[in-house]
Formats: structure tokens, sequence, C-alpha cells
């Protein structure tokens, strides 16, 4: 577990004034004091997350499922922008780019372990949407050039594709997922079927959104260099629930959004660029650097990028595969009790190395949209409407479709009872 504690680090500095305590336990780094606890209990004591779950804010009564929309930020995150923010604003000249702010450089380097890469290959930026738009602007390709992506797409990791298609004459192909997908051989097939001549980037989900699909990336990682097809991969759902290394992905960039499973403040996410392709993507915002603030970024949220560093301490301190066992565990639990449920459908593949931390159920007969209208208003869950594929309308004749699905996203501070009372709420809602 890694101990050396970002914030500890800016307290050490002087940079921000110490969190105040939590009530009943004793002053210091919270960061510090949580990762002693847990050395108390094994990862199977229940102890163990009933200790991380007393880090979180959440309203008595809402059990929240869609992390994989927003996620929630423990305590540690909240008091670390509110201290940076008082620090900011009372001198905010020398505390913007200076002082206070240029403790963003180190979350820069903490980001880029907490993710396999170098400094010098990571730049911190607003969300995942911002991280796409960035690659996709900064590529350098001809009219006729094609990138191959799919109909499962989000929007934040399509519109810009579709950008480049409107005003640049690149045409954009659509490979449509296989639902459910049996298995990593006939997936790999698919996509190997669409690549042409033409192919200069092939942009996929690591965790794809509907049905929390874990693609391959390694894999057609091995498809794609050899041609020399950039891989693009749209990485929301996934640092903070997997145990990610971007590097053994095999993947040219990536993009993620840290407000979802990392837990970090609302407004940061991570892009990443591998250094032996930097030549073929340069956007803009980078032209100067990519550092976190740059004559071409420029100014940035100070107290929220702090944040984003104390989110990455949180993580580290708790242990990332464990809480990849964790997202994992619960998620097993939703899946095993959901599919007792008539009228629920998985759509998520079974295989381990294809799943993640989310799973989706099509619901037969009833409209989606009730069912989740039911369980928030009953029951104070909140999943997600997986409504279907997000293809824009010049394909969405042969390529939308309508799988009137729910997701659940469940994380470290859910626990099994609220999967329980999940699968109770939809067992009585669908009766
Ligand atoms: C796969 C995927 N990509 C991109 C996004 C957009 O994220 P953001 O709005 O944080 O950029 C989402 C949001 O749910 C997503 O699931």
């Amino acid at each position: 577990m890694e101990r050396r504690s970002f914030f500890k680090g800016l307290l050490a500095s002087g940079l921000v004034l110490p969190l105040l305590p939590k009530a009943g336990r004793a002053g210091g780094d919270p960061v510090e004091l949580l990762a002693d606890d847990l050395q108390k209990f094994p990862t199977s004591d229940p102890s163990f997350w009933q200790r991380v779950r007393s880090e979180f804010q959440m309203r008595d009564g809402v059990v929240h499922m869609n992390n994989g929309s927003i996620g929630a930020s423990p305590r540690v995150v909240t008091d670390s922008i509110l201290q940076a923010l008082t620090k900011l604003e009372a001198d905010p000249y020398h505390n913007t780019w200076g002082g206070l702010g240029a403790g963003m450089e180190d979350v820069r380097q903490h980001a880029a372990d907490f993710i396999g890469a170098d400094l010098n290959e990571v730049s911190l930026v607003r969300n995942c949407t911002e991280g796409m738009n960035n690659i996709a602007s900064g590529l350098d390709l001809e009219p006729g050039d094609e990138i191959l992506t799919t109909n499962h797409e989000h929007g934040g990791g399509m519109s810009c594709w579709q950008y480049l298609r409107q005003y640049r004459g690149i045409k954009v192909n659509y490979l449509k997922m296989p639902n459910p997908v049996q298995d990593k051989a006939q997936l790999l097939r698919v996509i190997e079927q669409h690549l042409t001549p033409r192919t200069r980037v092939a942009s996929f989900m690591h965790v794809d959104t509907i049905t929390g699909l874990q693609m391959p990336m390694a894999d057609i990682a091995a498809i794609t260099r050899p041609r020399d097809i950039l891989l693009v991969c749209d990485g929301a759902q996934t640092p903070g629930m997997l145990d990610i290394d971007v590097r053994a992905l095999g993947v040219d960039a990536f993009a993620s959004s840290s407000h979802k499973w990392l837990l970090a403040p609302k407004g940061t996410g991570l892009l990443y660029i591998r250094k032996q392709v930097q030549d073929r993507i340069h956007p803009l915002s980078l032209m100067k650097g990519y550092t976190a603030y740059s004559g071409s970024g420029g100014t940035r949220d100070v107290a929220g990028i702090l944040g984003h560093g104390t989110a990455i301490d949180f993580h580290n301190a708790i242990g990332k595969a464990r809480i990849e066992a964790r997202c994992r565990q619960l998620s097993m639990r939703v899946r095993e009790h959901l599919r007792q449920i008539p009228r629920l459908r998985l759509l998520t593949p079974e295989q381990e190395e294809l799943s993640s931390g989310m799973v989706t159920f099509a619901v037969d007969g009833v409209k989606n949209s009730e069912v989740h209208k039911k369980l928030w208003e009953d029951y104070g869950i909140a999943a997600k409407v997986a409504q279907g594929t997000y293809v824009y309308t010049e394909v969405a004749a042969q390529l939308g479709e309508n799988y009137n699905c729910l997701r659940f996203s469940t994380h470290i501070y859910n626990d099994e009872s609220q999967v329980d009372r999940l699968a109770e709420a939809l067992a009585t809602i669908l009766a």
C-alpha cells in the first residue's frame, strides 16, 4: 500500500492547513488515519468496508447506485477543497500559479503514478469529454481517413469523431456491438473485420457505459499497433474502479473522468498520451506543455485539482486492487440476486475478464423509466436508465437500438444490505 500521502506533503510544505479532525478521533492527516485504521482488519472483515463507508457523506436513505454517472466524494476530498479555497481566496494572486497552485504539478505526478504513466504523458483535464476532444482535435488526418468506433459509445467519447466527420471530411465507421457479447474471440473478430486500409484511429470505451462490458484493450492493441492504427480509449468508467495501468492496456491515448469512480471533485479528469505518439497528437491546449497551468491551457481550478490529488491519496490508502475486488464483489451480488427476478435479462457478459463493477439488465414488459422512477421515489435507490445506444441521427436507423435497460454501478460506499434491498425492491416492482 502506498503510504506517502500527497495531502501530507502539502501539509508539510505549509501550503494547506491540517484538516479539521473528525469528531471522536485524533487530529492529523485523515488519509493516514484511515490507512492506519484499515490495517486493523482483513479485507474480508465487514468492519474494513464499514470503516471506509464512514468516510462518505450521503444523506440517510440515499442509496447511490449510479456511480457510473457521477461519484460521491469522501469527506477528506470535500474538506481539502474547502481548505484550499479558503487559503486561495486569502491571497489569490500568490496562490493561483505559485504557492498553493504549485501543488497542482504534484497532483499531475500523483495521477501519472496512479495510472502507470510518466509525468510527461499526463495532463489534468476537466472530464473525459474534454480529454477525448483534445485527442481528436489534435490529430493530423486527411479527408477520407477513417475512424473505427462502436454504436455503444457515450456522447462524451463520440462527439469528437462526429466533429471530425462534419468539419474535416473524416469518415466514421461504427461497428454494431454484439449484445450480449459471447466471448472475447467474437469481439476481436468483429473489430478486425471492420478495419480497412484507411483506418487511422480505433476508439473504444474501456468499460461500456450501457452494458458494463470491459473491452479487452490489450488484445485490441495487439491488432491495431502492428497496423499503425492509433488506439484511443474512452476510460471514463475505469480509474478508481479497475486497477488499471495504461501501459499494460497498450492504448495510445486514454481519457477519463475522475469525478466518477475516482471520487474526485466534479470537473476533474485525466488525459494520457503515450510518449511515442505525441508527435501525432498535438492539441492546442497542450501546445505549451502538459503542465497543469500553461500559456495554452490557461488558469485552473486550484482547489479542485488539489482535491483530485486527495482523492488519489484516499484510493491509495485503501489499495487499488482491494477497491477493484470490492467493486466486483458488490456487482456480482447485484448480478446474482437480480438474475433470479423474472423480467430482468442480464446484458453484461458472464466472463470476469469482460466484466467490471457495472451490471446491466434489460427489463422485459415494463418501461425502464417507470421502474427507475419507482426505485428512487419508493426506495431511495438511484440507478441509471440506460436507454440504449447513443448513436447520432445519420446512423440511428441502422445502428440505434433501445435495450430498455437499467444499469447498476456499485462502489465502496455501497454494501451488501443495499444490494439486497435493491433486489427486494425490484422483485416487488416487477411482480
Ligand atoms: C463511457 C463514457 N464516456 C464519457 C462520458 C462523459 O463523461 P464526462 O461528462 O465526465 O466527460 C461518460 C459519462 O457517463 C461515459 O460513461
